[in-house]
């Protein structure tokens, strides 16, 4: 449906680095697709590509078939003959029109008929549910009702591609989760093949059928929201899909399984690595939060058991973070804040605590990043 090959795109007044670094995508008909990363790696630069709006300075895109951008063909088809709904970072709504004026304006762009343009205005703010404020002037709207504007207006030409840069970013929590399901349930009802642009992992993995992590302009990570967060390719990838702890360490010892040992701040620890290791290498584990355990009488203990100090606990709702220290490095626990386990916890802060790491959860990665769940 949407294909990418060898995207790039440098802004030489700002960046040493490319903003898009040779970035290759495909992304089949009807999918939810999202671009996940940090502030300032590039995703907005790709949807300003793909739009037509930023010219890239290499590479190919195709849009339903047809080659919209060819920097070796010299092909570059206008942004408003490429069948794109955006709906940018700002909104950007107009001030000065009323909610149906803004919807129509890329209609009255395209010079159609009235009649066509008020039945297109109807159907897409039904969408949005703002049939009854079709006549209210802008200003005079909330944030989600601006946002849902900034939907309709997108969606008002029946684009073949709808192209979301985090338009949930200046929403309230519950706002943005309430937007969150209808986005996707507009999405489906409709069949719209859609790119979301988020550095949010928790909204990204709601709302997607698959996800790309960018870094630096780059691809890191691809696949379906399970897939990148059990098997993490990259130790980049692996930090910024969870909230687990990164150790540094070297290989002691290497077993015909794949099994690797590592001497780490916190001890020998062990998991499989996938890339070909060899003893004395220096390599990172990366330990998630939910597989650390506290030893209690009804938690038996699985895997590597170790002894630290419990240092803060942080009370989420229903979920109790906390940290125990060892050796100087802290590890983040979560537990069920009604639990056994929680209540032990609580009981501890500032003094020893005996806890667990399920070692074959870990993920090892080599020196040259790469990594492999174990
Ligand atoms: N018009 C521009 N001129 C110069 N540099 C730019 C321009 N647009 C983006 N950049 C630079 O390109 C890089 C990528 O920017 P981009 O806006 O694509 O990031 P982003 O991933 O969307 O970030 P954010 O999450 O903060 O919106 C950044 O280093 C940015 O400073
Ligand atoms: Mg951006």
């Amino acid at each position: 449906m949407l294909r990418i090959e060898g995207l790039s795109k440098t802004f030489h007044s700002t960046t040493e680095h490319a903003a898009v670094d040779n970035l290759s995508l495909e992304i089949p008909e009807k999918s939810f697709f999202t671009l996940l990363g940090p502030s300032g790696c590039g995703k907005t630069t790709t949807l300003r590509c793909i739009a037509g709006l930023e010219q890239p300075d290499a590479g190919e895109i195709f849009i339903d078939g047809m080659l919209v951008f060819s920097s070796r063909k010299r092909v570059s088809v206008p942004p408003h003959r490429r069948r794109i709904g955006m709906v940018f970072q700002s909104y950007a709504i107009w001030p000065h029109m009323t909610v149906a004026q803004n919807v129509a304006y890329p209609l009255k762009n395209l010079k159609k008929r009235q009649d066509e343009i008020e039945e297109a205005v109807r159907w897409a703010l039904q969408l949005v549910s703002l049939g009854h404020m079709a006549d209210r002037p802008a200003p005079l709207l909330s944030g989600g009702e601006q946002q849902r504007v900034a939907l309709a207006r997108a969606l008002v030409e029946s684009p073949t591609v709808l192209l979301l840069d985090e338009p949930l970013s200046n929403l309230d929590a519950k706002l943005r989760e309430q937007m969150r399901v209808e986005i996707r349930d507009l999405q489906q009802k409709l069949g719209l093949t859609t790119i979301y642009v988020t550095h949010d992992q928790t909204e990204a993995f709601a709302l997607s059928d698959a996800v790309a992590v960018m870094h630096s302009g780059r691809l890191v990570e691809l696949g379906c929201p399970e897939d990148i967060y059990e098997a993490p390719k990259t130790a980049f990838g692996a930090e910024f899909l969870g909230a687990g702890a990164m150790l540094s360490g070297h290989i002691v010892g290497v077993e015909s399984s794949g099994r690797v040992s590592v001497r780490t701040p916190i001890g020998d620890l062990w998991s499989r690595c996938g890339s070909a290791v060899a003893e004395g290498s220096a390599v990172q584990v990366y330990i998630r939060p939910e597989d650390l355990a506290v030893v209690t009488s009804s938690t038996p203990a699985e895997g590597r058991i170790l002894d630290g100090h419990v240092r803060r606990l942080s009370f989420l709702g229903g979920i109790l973070e906390w940290w125990v220290e060892i050796n100087g490095v802290q590890l983040r626990g979560r537990s069920l804040t009604h639990s056994p386990e929680s209540c032990l916890i609580r009981e501890r802060v500032g003094q020893p605590i005996r806890f667990c790491i399920r070692m074959s959860r870990c993920v090892v990665a080599s020196a040259d990043a790469s990594v492999e769940s174990g």
